[in-house]
């Protein structure tokens, strides 16, 4: 069986099949640094917090740094920034190979097929995705998987655009980034990112309303709705202000990007929105208000709403690996029966893995 990982900065997700459920296991991709103690040691052995220790330190990683920094006074720190590893955190590369290791487990068989999303280059920016992708490459590989990177925005278009022949735009609002996909019967014509998402959004309303960044996350991922009821001048005032700008930004780029790439005018596809940033209610009817201003070069159906916003990137990662698992079993099958046969369409392959 293959399984499919979302590598996020905020958040690392992995899926695979059990029967007919797709089961996910999520971790924060974050730690906190505390003080090593016998006590603190002894404490954590006897738990299931994710941690280690190095010399006179102990790192609590994933969903219990939040606490654990909340009591130890701490700020947490975070290995990935923008969408890729952060060169600004040394600890980056151990800590999120152990939160990688949690999270996806040993394989169940030798080079069990896993695909994991990396980010498109972004366009707004210098940051090159070549490092970080090679690296979790290789701390994959080493775990005994067959490794494989999938584009996140792809991966939507995996998970959400089964049933339009994986045709369609795709966008993940993550918390480093924005990515965008245009695939075409499972073959993606048009692949970029952003430098911006759920991040920059708290950022901003933090700079603008002189309010804590973590105070400011935690508001907005806390019932906050983009109904613009809310008063001028407060935190989710900033926020909303913030999201339909990081929201014109996003269809701006995509414009631009359509025009350069000389996409086919006739195209009439729907639009699947998802990532943690598109939670809050109303997000994808603002979407697709602004999407109707904007002068997109081609035709959209619909706006769709993926159900799960956390989970589309590494369900889309483990319907790849499913598709092309069934793939090498039907080469096998074929090989030890016929002669060489034509491929089948790649896209008759996906529909039939993401059939459950
Ligand atoms: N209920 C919510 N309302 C608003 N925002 C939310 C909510 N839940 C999560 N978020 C935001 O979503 C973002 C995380 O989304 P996601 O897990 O899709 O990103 P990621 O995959 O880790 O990042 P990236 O793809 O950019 O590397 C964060 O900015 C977080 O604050
Ligand atoms: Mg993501």
């Amino acid at each position: 069986m293959a399984k499919g990982l979302d590598v996020g900065t905020m958040n690392i997700l992995s899926a695979k099949q059990e029967g007919t459920d797709t089961v996910f296991v999520q971790q924060r991709n974050s730690f906190v640094e505390i003080e090593y103690s016998d006590m603190a040691e002894q404490m954590l052995s006897r738990s299931d917090v994710l941690h280690i220790r190095k010399d006179d330190d102990v790192y609590v990683l994933g969903d219990d740094a939040l606490n654990f920094a909340n009591i130890f006074n701490r700020e947490t720190r975070r290995p990935m920034s923008q969408g890729i590893l952060s060169s600004d955190e040394k600890s980056a590369i151990p800590m999120m190979k152990l939160i990688i290791e949690q999270v996806v487990g040993s394989p169940d068989r030798p080079d069990e097929k896993l695909y994991f999303s990396s980010p498109a280059d972004p366009i707004d920016s210098d940051l090159s995705t070549l490092y970080h992708q090679k690296t979790i490459e290789s701390f994959l590989n080493d775990m005994g998987y067959d490794a494989e990177p999938i584009n996140e925005g792809m991966s939507v278009i995996y998970s959400e655009l089964a049933d339009n022949d994986f045709t369609g735009l795709g966008i993940s609002f993550g918390a480093g980034m924005t990515n965008v996909c245009l695939a075409y019967y499972a073959v993606p014509v048009m692949k970029f990112s952003v430098a911006r998402g759920g991040d920059w959004i708290d950022e901003q309303a933090a700079q603008a309303t002189g309010t804590q960044v973590d105070k400011v996350t935690s508001i907005k991922e806390d019932g906050f709705e983009l109904d613009f009821t809310t008063d001028v001048g407060g935190v989710e005032g900033a926020l909303s202000i913030y999201y339909e700008n990081l929201l014109d930004y996003v269809i701006e780029k995509i414009r631009k990007e359509v025009d350069e790439e000389d996409i086919e005018e006739g195209l009439d596809v729907p639009v699947v929105v998802t990532g943690g940033t598109s939670s809050p209610n109303g997000f994808s009817k603002l979407f697709e208000q602004h999407l109707e201003d904007a002068d997109i070069p081609f035709s959209i159906s619909d706006v769709r709403h993926a159900e799960e916003p956390m989970y589309s990137v590494s369900r889309g990662a483990l319907v790849a690996g499913r598709s092309e698992e069934e793939d090498q079993d039907r080469d096998t099958a074929g090989s030890a029966s016929e002669d060489d046969e034509s491929e089948s369409e790649p896209d008759e392959e996906i529909e039939a893995a993401s059939d459950d």
